[in-house]
């Protein structure tokens, strides 16, 4: 900015600047100024550096083109003389002052980023965005946490299985017609191999849990399973299931009812009610499907609950006895109740979902509202 009181702004006549000593000595108060002013530079203040240079050089109101235009181009000839010379020797000492400054701002700016490991530190940062975790993950971690806080432990399991473990050792031999509801993937091996399938339910790892291990088990498997069922808004030929199974020496159908009633007030609010229906699976006796009241019309009957007032959530049942002679249990010393929980039928429960395959899309637009 000019500063009109500047004496650059000035005619030499105005400051009384007519002989060369005169002169000289209005250079050496210019000279001095520009000295006091780069003393105070701090080093590595590169945005200082370039004010200072606009201050001194700046073409069109630099204190150097401010001496060319009020001192030199009004100065007599003999003053001329001595203008020009001594303005070439402050613009050249000017112009050698602020090289050597800038090559130390430079330096001191580079031994700042070298400092902080390279990296300059006065930069905007990098925004990178997190991912979010799928909402059947996000189901599971809530399904589990309810469980793991009542005493259950989880495992896992294979999800290819010999059909002794999906089916045989669960009640159901070859030619029942359960097995027509789980019409599954056979995976096709070299002749002679032994059968092995793609499970239909998490229900194997029951077997394969008390085959390893004495009661008292009380476990959950969270995993995926495969059924050949035709894709519609609640069907998926890969789906995801959370198995429950807790077997001791005094496990009542009490404990069973309060169990699930628990579980379903921890998912799904403490107001929801539970009703248990009559049904049948082989490896369950009696067994049941679990109601929910409906989370959208607290039971009142609507579109959701296709006016039921009741969602069914999932099977389950008190073991049957049968299933214990094919893992050497004493079935007159244990009890104990199971169940099956699909997953992607509880998310959907629980948010509002009204179509299964969003779950597989991967869109961006509806994983980012699981945040
Ligand atoms: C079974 O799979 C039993 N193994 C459950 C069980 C375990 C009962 C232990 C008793 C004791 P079901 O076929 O009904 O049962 O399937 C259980 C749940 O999986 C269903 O309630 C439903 O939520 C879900 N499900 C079944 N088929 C599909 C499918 N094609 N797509 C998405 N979810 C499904």
């Amino acid at each position: 900015m000019i500063n009109p009181s500047s004496i650059e702004q000035q005619p030499l006549a105005t400051l009384g600047a007519s002989t060369p000593d005169a002169i000289v000595a209005r250079f050496a108060e210019l000279r001095a100024r520009f000295d006091s002013e780069t003393a105070q530079l701090a080093a590595g203040d590169l945005a200082a550096w370039t004010a200072l240079r606009n201050a001194w050089l700046g073409r069109s109101s630099g204190v150097i083109t401010a001496i060319g235009d009020n001192w030199l181009k009004p100065a007599t000839p003999e003053q001329k003389r001595v203008v020009g010379k001594a303005l070439n020797e402050l613009k050249a000492h000017v112009e050698r002052t602020l090289e050597e400054l800038r090559a130390r701002a430079e330096a001191a700016a580079d031994a700042g980023t070298a400092a902080t490991g390279g990296v300059d530190l006065s930069l905007p940062g990098v925004h990178r965005s997190l991912g979010t975790r799928h909402p059947i993950r996000q189901t599971f971690e809530e399904l589990e946490r309810i469980f793991m806080s009542i005493g259950f432990s989880i495992v896992e399991g294979p999800e290819i299985e010999t059909p002794y473990y999906n089916f045989e050792a669960l009640n159901i031999p070859e030619h029942h017609p359960a097995r027509d509801t789980m019409d599954t993937f056979y995976l096709s091996l070299p002749k002679g191999s032994p059968e092995l399938l793609l499970r239909t339910h998490t229900s194997p790892m029951q077997i394969h849990t008390m085959e390893r291990q004495q009661p008292p088990v009380r476990i959950i498997v969270p995993g995926r399973v495969y059924r050949r069922d035709n894709p519609d808004s609640t069907h998926s030929f890969a789906f995801h299931q959370i198995e429950g199974l807790a077997v001791d020496t005094d496990i009542t159908f009490c404990e069973f009812k309060g169990t699930v009633e628990y579980f379903v007030r921890e998912f799904l609010g403490p107001k929801t009610r539970t009703r248990l229906r009559p049904s049948y699976f082989p490896f369950t006796e009696p067994s049941a499907e679990v109601d929910a009241s409906c989370f959208a019309c607290d039971g009142k009957g609507c579109r959701i609950c296709k006016h039921a007032g009741w969602i069914e959530l999932f099977g389950a049942g008190m073991v049957d006895p049968a299933v214990y002679g094919f893992v050497n249990y004493d079935a007159k010393k244990l009890s104990g109740f199971a169940f099956g929980i699909g997953v992607e039928r509880m998310a959907m429960m629980r948010y509002g979902i009204s179509d299964i395959q969003l779950f597989y899309q991967n869109d961006v637009r509806f994983l980012r509202q699981f945040t």
